[in-house]
């Protein structure tokens, strides 16, 4: 079978480094791909949105499965767009349809589907700018911290967490009527703060049926100690010890089943992956957000733990026959500490040279923005540069892994938290 990824990050690699391994794989194609994807698969250099050069593609290579990694195209309706041509209706795909991706390109329409559904989520309203005054007043009686969530899509920016009612207020202002997000922040969910502790969980459907993936933790501040900057996830660790058989069913049975069921209910076709970030609030779970695709670097920790055949899983959700797939999940755990260019989130500088290792045995090392230059060097060419996956029968081995082999990286100005795990072994203790 040849298979087209679209992707060309950490996640992407690790889609590719799963899906190579496969007997079933003959060709793998990756769009637009990095530097490490160029290793083991066909980089092609396709933008993710131009549907129709993707329709070309998979004409020309007879491409037999198509694997979207990131959400924009999915927002912007690939699924839809492959399967209302004739020539490439018949092909399977793993992404769901633009409506169902509608669950991340509009936080409006993912509370309502909650509400509808039953799915436990934090109490909230949502405001549009001619309904500013509302919002204002809908502030002062609701208790602090509060939450404000652009709408749309803000790469991954448009959530504040206001600890005042004088914040909250001028930041709805500046949300509608400044357009702080763009065109994202012409509607805002009014959000309640829920407490406890964070953790994502990763579904595959194929709209019917469903497994649930090994779930893990991220880590999204530049910061160690979880300070500074947001950024797309500086490591994250699987399996989560705060996640235990207890919580988890109660995932399944609230959240997992709900969804699925109101997914197919709703007919809201959907085949593809569905990371769902969680609350675990003195044992329950509650959404905070539902993401339309795997996460970036979850996927790199949960991945490796997955041991059945990934090709499988990926056809099984793309032609709806997830239901004869067997889902096999190692015990071991996974430990991913992303490596990024000095300055990410803000600006950073390009083209400096990288040295890998080549002996890093109970580890993998995934590219991200990642490139060689004309003299065939690895440069780095993004913000968040390698994710290093270390593997290991516990936590502290797994991070031992992962960071000798950081530890073995550099090039000029690289960056990294230390402390990536360091929470949960203490909970571990
Ligand atoms: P989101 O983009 O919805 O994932 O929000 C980004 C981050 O903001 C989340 O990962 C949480 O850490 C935090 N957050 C979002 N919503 C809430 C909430 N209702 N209560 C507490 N924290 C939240
Ligand atoms: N690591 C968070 C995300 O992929 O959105």
């Amino acid at each position: 079978m040849n298979i087209l990824l679209l992707g060309s990050g950490g996640r992407e690699h690790a889609f590719a480094w799963k899906i190579v391994q496969s007997p079933d794989c003959s060709n793998l194609y990756v769009a637009p791909g990095n530097a490490g994807t160029a290793d083991i698969a066909t980089n092609v250099s396709l933008g993710i949105t131009d549907f129709e050069a993707i329709k070309n593609f998979i004409l020309a290579k007879e491409i037999g499965l198509v694997v979207v990694g990131p959400e924009e195209p999915l927002v912007k309706g690939i699924v839809d767009f492959l399967q209302n041509q004739p020539e490439t209706a018949a092909v399977p795909v793993v992404g769901p349809s633009q409506l169902g991706a509608t669950l991340e390109g509009s936080k409006d329409f993912s509370k309502r589907f909650m509400m509808r559904n039953g799915v436990p989520t934090a109490a909230y309203e949502t405001f549009t700018a001619s309904e500013l005054e509302e919002g204002l007043s809908y502030l002062e009686k609701q208790k602090l911290p509060i939450v404000l969530k652009a709408d749309g899509l803000a790469a991954g920016k448009g959530v504040l967490i206001c600890l005042t009612l004088e914040e909250a207020k001028s930041s709805l202002k500046e949300m509608l009527l400044d357009q702080k997000f763009g065109e994202a922040s012409s509607k805002v969910v009014i959000e309640e703060f829920l407490t406890g502790i964070e953790l994502s969980v990763f579904v595959a459907t194929d709209g019917k049926n469903y497994k649930i993936l090994p779930e893990a933790k991220d880590y999204k501040r530049i910061g160690e100690g979880d300070t500074g900057l947001n950024t797309g996830g500086m490591g994250a660790v699987s399996p989560v010890i705060f996640a235990d058989e207890a919580f988890m069913r109660k995932v399944e049975e609230r959240v997992v089943k709900p969804t699925v069921e109101g997914l197919s209910k709703e007919g809201i076709p959907y085949k593809g992956f569905l990371f769902i970030g969680l609350m675990n609030n003195n044992g329950d779970p509650f959404v905070i957000e539902y993401n339309v695709r795997m996460g970036d670097p979850e996927t790199e920790a949960v991945l490796p733990r997955i041991t059945s055949d990934f090709l499988g899983l990926l056809k099984g959700i793309a032609t709806g026959t997830l239901a004869n797939y067997n889902l096999e999940i190692s015990k071991d755990y996974a430990t991913t500490v992303v490596m990024v260019s000095g300055g990410y989130p803000g600006s950073y500088e390009k083209g400096f040279p990288i040295s890998l290792p080549k002996e890093h045995s109970g580890s993998v090392i995934f590219h991200a923005g990642t490139a060689f230059n004309s003299q065939g060097e690895l440069t780095n060419q993004g913000g968040r540069v390698l994710a290093i996956t270390g593997q290991g029968k516990t936590l502290a081995e797994a991070l031992n892994h992962a960071f000798s082999t950081v530890n073995s990286i550099t090039w000029n100005k690289a960056y990294f938290r230390k402390d990536i795990g360091q929470d949960i072994l203490k909970l571990n203790r």
